[in-house]
C-alpha cells in the first residue's frame, strides 16, 4: 500500500483519532497496578472505546499469514517484545508492560503505546523504559520535510546502542491514515541520508522496540502473534503517530495524560 499524503481535513481526522487513542491509555493508567490481569485491561479498553464511539483496529485484524488478532489492544509484558495477547495472568510488582492501542474514528486510525511500570520495578527495568522513551523522541524530534527515514532510524539506533541496548529489526513503524499499516516502513535503525524523503502531509508511527540484551526475537507459543526476546531479556516500546508539517512535526497521539517530551527536545 503506497504513501498517502493528508490534506487539511485528513490531518484533522488524524488529530482526532490520535487523541482518542491516547485517551484510551489515559483511561487505563490508574488501573495498571499489581493484581490486574491483561484481560481486565482489554475489557476496560473496550469499554472506553465504546464510550468514545471508536472501534478497535486490532480486534479481528488479520494481515496475510496471521490468524485474526483476538483483542482490543496488545499487552506485552517483560520479555514480550510486541503483539502480546491479553490473558488471565495477573500483573505483579516489578513487571513492565507495553499497552498498545489503535482506534478507528470516522475512518481514520490513531496508534500509540506506552510502557507501564507495575508497582516498584528494578533500576534496570526503569532505565530500559526511560531510554526507550527517549529513543522514540530522538526519532520524532528529527522529523521535518527533506529529512530521510534513514536519518530517523540512525538517530534511534545510535541513541539506544550508546546506552547499551539493542534495537529490534523485525518490526517497524509504519505509515497510517485510513488504513492501519501503510507505506512507508519506518525502521528504527539505519544509515543517514538513505530511504524515503519526508514530505508535508505524511503521517506515520515511530515505535522503537528496544531490548536490554540481544536484539534477536522469536515467536512464542502457537498463538501466531506473541513475539519475545530470544535471550529472555526485557524489552520495551513506546509509540506515537506523527504528522510531517511544513516546518517540522506534530505529534498526533497526545492527550492530557501523555508524558512530556524529554528535556533534550527543543533544547
Ligand atoms: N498496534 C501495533 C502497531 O503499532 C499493531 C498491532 S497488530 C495486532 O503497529 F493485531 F497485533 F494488534
Ligand atoms: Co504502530
Ligand atoms: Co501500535
Amino acid at each position: 500500500m503506497s504513501i498517502t499524503y493528508k490534506d487539511a481535513p485528513g490531518v484533522q481526522g488524524m488529530r482526532v483519532a490520535g487523541r482518542l487513542a491516547s485517551e484510551v491509555l489515559d483511561y487505563l493508567t490508574p488501573h495498571i497496578k499489581p493484581g490486574i490481569t491483561t484481560k481486565d485491561i482489554d475489557r476496560l479498553a473496550a469499554e472506553c472505546m465504546k464510550i468514545q464511539g471508536t472501534i478497535s483496529a486490532t480486534l479481528g485484524y488479520q494481515p496475510s499469514g496471521y490468524p485474526p488478532y483476538p483483542a482490543s489492544l496488545c499487552t506485552s509484558v517483560n520479555h514480550v517484545v510486541c503483539h502480546g495477547i491479553p490473558n488471565d495472568k495477573a500483573l505483579k510488582k516489578g513487571d513492565i508492560v507495553n499497552v498498545d492501542v489503535t482506534v478507528i474514528n470516522d475512518g481514520w486510525y490513531g496508534d500509540t503505546s506506552r510502557m507501564f511500570m507495575v508497582g516498584e520495578v528494578s533500576i534496570a527495568a526503569k532505565r530500559l523504559c526511560a531510554v526507550t522513551y527517549d529513543a522514540m523522541w530522538q526519532g520524532i524530534m528529527r522529523v521535518k520535510p527533506g529529512v530521510r527515514l534513514g536519518d530517523i532510524g540512525f538517530a534511534i539506533q545510535k541513541f539506544a546502542e550508546s546506552n547499551g541496548f539493542s534495537v529490534v529489526r523485525e518490526f517497524c513503524g509504519h505509515g497510517i491514515g485510513r488504513n492501519f499499516h501503510e507505506d512507508p516502513q519506518v525502521l528504527h535503525y539505519g544509515k543517514p541520508g538513505t530511504l524515503e524523503e519526508l514530505k508535508p502531509g505524511m503521517t506515520f508511527t515511530i515505535e522503537p522496540m528496544i531490548n536490554a540484551g540481544r536484539r534477536d526475537v522469536k515467536e512464542f507459543g502457537n498463538d501466531g502473534w506473541t513475539i519475545v526476546t530470544k535471550d529472555h531479556s526485557l524489552s520495551a516500546q513506546w509509540e506515537h503517530t506523527v504528522l510531517v508539517t511544513e516546518s517540522g512535526y506534530e505529534v498526533l497521539t497526545l492527550s492530557a495524560g501523555s508524558p512530556p517530551p524529554p528535556p533534550f527536545v527543543n533544547a
